[in-house]
């Protein structure tokens, strides 16, 4: 059984063929339209979302499945205690796949423990976001053409932003690919990811506090939002919240074929003036996600006898995780488990 936890659980032939096969349904939808037929999604959201909860609903009602679930932790047990794990295995015996959003980081690899049916990871925390990632990675070969050879510009809230983790952590795979990190020093981009996929990847990586000045270089400018929900203080979030809003007259100096992305939803980083650029790829960005959703439960329920679960990690006496936001603080039952690095290994932040 596969999952798709962490971007990486995919080789880059992997993304390839969910590029081609994502493409192909976009040309031939009515070949697909019954591949999942008989197929049920359960789509577990323990947290807002509109574009990833639907589009997954549309990918898998385009093939002919069914779809079940919660859009909200308050009308689940979640409510009554009851901890992942238990809300997992019971989802596992009433539907063939898993999309699961949740607050917590690492709480999909503690769902993928006990699944008996694939677990993808819609959004855990402000750790990763991989089927975003596919998403984004469906644009650029889009309107790129390409995945190596680029200079991307990340801009905005590069420490709670899992989108830009996991799109890091695809994108240092490619050769020449050089990332300009736009941010407050306070939003910078964690450690972990740093040390996990830039210097890992050998990547090239300049950190600025300057959109325009970063501009003119950048083939992607991927622009996110502000995290409210992530912030410890409100205070720190209204300080921030404003600090980058691109429009058009910043534009001015930029490439003529640059590429401007955004996860979505945006508040006030990308002015609606900006909308009407040819350069603005957002909107068609957001309508890609239900075609590599499509591709992606194609892919998975046809991989059937294959088991990628692997917790590998080991217990650290005395050792728990400090980050307030990972799985492991308030999951009962499950092992506080690091890696060789002193990284624990739900959420990956540095146990010191
Ligand atoms: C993103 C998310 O949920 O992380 N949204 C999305 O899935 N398209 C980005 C965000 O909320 O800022």
């Amino acid at each position: 059984m596969r999952n798709l936890v962490n971007i990486l659980d995919l080789s880059t032939e992997e993304i390839n063929g969910l590029v081609t096969l994502a493409s192909d349904i976009m040309e031939r939808p009515k070949v697909y339209a019954d591949s999942c037929r008989g197929k049920i999604l359960g789509s577990l959201f323990f947290e807002p979302s509109t574009r990833t909860r639907l589009s997954f609903t549309s990918a898998m009602m385009s093939l002919g499945g069914q779809v079940l679930g919660f859009d909200e932790a308050g009308s689940s047990s979640v409510t009554k205690g009851e901890t992942v794990s238990d809300t997992v295995r019971m989802v596992s015996a009433y539907s063939d796949i898993i999309a699961m959003r949740h607050p917590k980081e690492g709480a999909p690899i503690v769902a993928s423990e006990v699944a008996t049916v694939p677990i993808i990871n819609a959004g855990d925390g402000g750790h990763f976001h991989p089927t975003q990632t596919l998403t984004d990675l469906l644009t650029i070969h889009k309107k790129k053409g390409r995945f190596d050879n680029l200079v991307i510009g990340i801009c905005g809230d590069l420490k709670y932003g899992r989108t830009v983790h996991s799109l890091i952590a695809a994108m240092s795979r490619y050769e020449n690919v050089r990332f300009v990190l736009i941010s407050p020093e306070e939003l910078s981009l964690p450690d972990y990811v740093k040390d996990d996929h830039l210097f890992t990847g050998g990547c090239e990586y300049v950190e600025t506090e300057n959109l325009e000045s970063a501009i003119p270089s950048l083939d992607i400018l991927y622009m996110t939002r502000i995290q409210a929900e992530r912030f410890e203080s409100r205070e720190q979030y209204e300080r921030l919240k404003d600090s980058y809003v691109l429009n058009k007259s910043k534009l001015v100096m930029a490439k003529e074929d640059l590429s401007i992305m955004h996860p979505l939803p945006r508040v006030n980083e990308i002015d609606v003036d900006v909308d009407s650029d040819e350069r603005a790829h957002y909107f068609d960005q957001a309508m890609y996600g239900r075609y590599i959703r499509m591709a992606l439960i194609l892919m998975l329920l046809g991989t059937e006898g294959i088991d990628d679960r692997r917790l590998d990690g080991k217990p650290r006496p005395g050792k728990s995780c400090h980050n307030p936001h990972c799985i492991s603080r308030t999951e009962r039952g499950i092992k506080k488990l690091f890696d060789e690095y002193g990284k624990c290994v739900y959420c990956d932040q540095y146990v010191e």
